[in-house]
């Protein structure tokens, strides 16, 4: 059994910086700061989730965790019964049985998935390149994985587009649970979905978690799809981590201002029948030039003079909470009700 507490993934000092070319000739000007020194730890069997605007970093940081980008910096160490890999050095087959343990669940199930594959095809693939199973001994996986995540056997032989959007999304479910990995970066899963939707597949991924003893990295825009499915969650700000705890201390006493900002746009039923939504006030930062001080610094209404000169550091202040801001323990911030929870 995985036990909740140990670390099954250590991120240390974890950077991702990318180029900013220009010209013919691509002079490198600067660097996007996609993930900026960040340090995190993922329990064996939670549910993580990573949430902030679009550009705060979060594809970046789960890609660098998967190894489908190449860090700039830092460490990422993940537990594999007695060993501890280094999962930044590893190279050749040891980077291919890594890739085994850690998958992917892709946002868009329609551009993630090959028109020309049939479901047998595209779930079985991992299995062939793998060099796990072929023949009828790959089908009858292929079959059992397709089951456990509610398609029907009929189904095998259908191309993608035969399918709505929440059965293509358990086709992209089936592709990373078929290598019996250790943890999902689920990345977005049900953005792309209708409403009526999101709801089955947020529960079916729970479901298979409990299963399997899966540990998930979840990755959302959506403070109110992270709220449902997390056990502790990650508040990411312009490439930083800015705010960890469990679930319900952020929510309800939230640290961080900018995770109260991320609060107050949840939908609250009487707003959600009026259609309105708040967001973030002011303009999202440009990655390749931040301020000096607190990257939060231009939108902060709780800003004070040091703030635009001294960047704050990511510290505890709580039994199981990390923030970055200076005045963390003075500022009373909004969070939600428990009720709400
Ligand atoms: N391959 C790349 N090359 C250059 N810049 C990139 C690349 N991938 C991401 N970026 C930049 O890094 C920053 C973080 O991007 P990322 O996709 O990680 O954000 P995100 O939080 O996942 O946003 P979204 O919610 O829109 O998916 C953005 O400024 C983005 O433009
Ligand atoms: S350090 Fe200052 S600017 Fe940054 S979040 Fe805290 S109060 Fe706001
Ligand atoms: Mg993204």
């Amino acid at each position: 059994m995985a036990n909740p507490q140990e670390p099954l993934l250590e991120i240390k000092n974890l950077k991702k910086y990318f180029p900013v070319q220009r010209g013919f000739l691509q002079r490198t000007l600067g660097f996007v700061k996609a993930v900026d020194d960040v340090n995190l730890e993922v329990r064996a069997g939670e549910t993580l989730g990573i949430v902030g605007e679009s550009g705060s970093g979060k594809t970046t940081l789960g890609r660098c965790v998967t190894r489908l980008y190449e860090p700039t910096g830092g460490k990422i160490l993940m537990r594999d019964g007695s060993q501890v890999l280094s999962v930044t050095d590893l190279k050749g087959q040891e980077l291919k049985g890594f890739r085994r343990m850690a998958q992917t669940i892709f946002q868009d199930p329609y551009s993630s998935l090959n028109p020309r594959m049939n479901v047998l095809q595209t779930v079985g693939e991992p299995l062939l390149v793998n060099n796990i199973a072929r023949g009828k001994e790959l089908e009858q996986r292929v079959t059992e994985t397709i089951v456990q995540v509610g398609l029907r056997v009929e189904h095998l032989q259908r191309y993608p587009h035969s399918f709505s959007g929440g059965q293509r999304q358990r086709i992209g479910i089936a592709r990373a649970l078929v290598l019996n990995p250790k943890v999902i970066v689920a990345d977005e899963p049900v953005s792309a979905l209708d409403v009526s939707i999101q709801a089955q597949i947020l529960n079916l991924l729970l479901d298979l978690q409990q299963k399997y003893q899966l540990t998930y990295l979840f990755i959302s825009h959506a403070m109110s799809v992270i709220r449902y499915v997390s056990d502790r969650i990650a508040v990411m700000y312009a490439g930083k981590l800015v705010e960890l705890g469990s679930k319900k201390e952020l929510l309800i006493t939230p640290k961080h201002p900018y995770t109260e900002t991320l609060l107050a746009a949840v939908p609250r039923t009487a707003q959600r029948r009026r259609g309105k939504r708040g967001v973030t006030p002011g303009e999202p930062p440009d990655l390749s030039n931040l301020p000096a001080g607190c990257v939060f610094v231009p939108r902060c209404k709780y800003a004070q003079e040091m703030c635009k000169t001294q960047a704050p550091e990511l510290r505890m202040v709580g039994t199981d909470c990390w923030v970055s801001c200076h005045f963390a323990e003075s500022l009373s911030l909004h969070g939600i009700s428990g009720a709400a929870l």
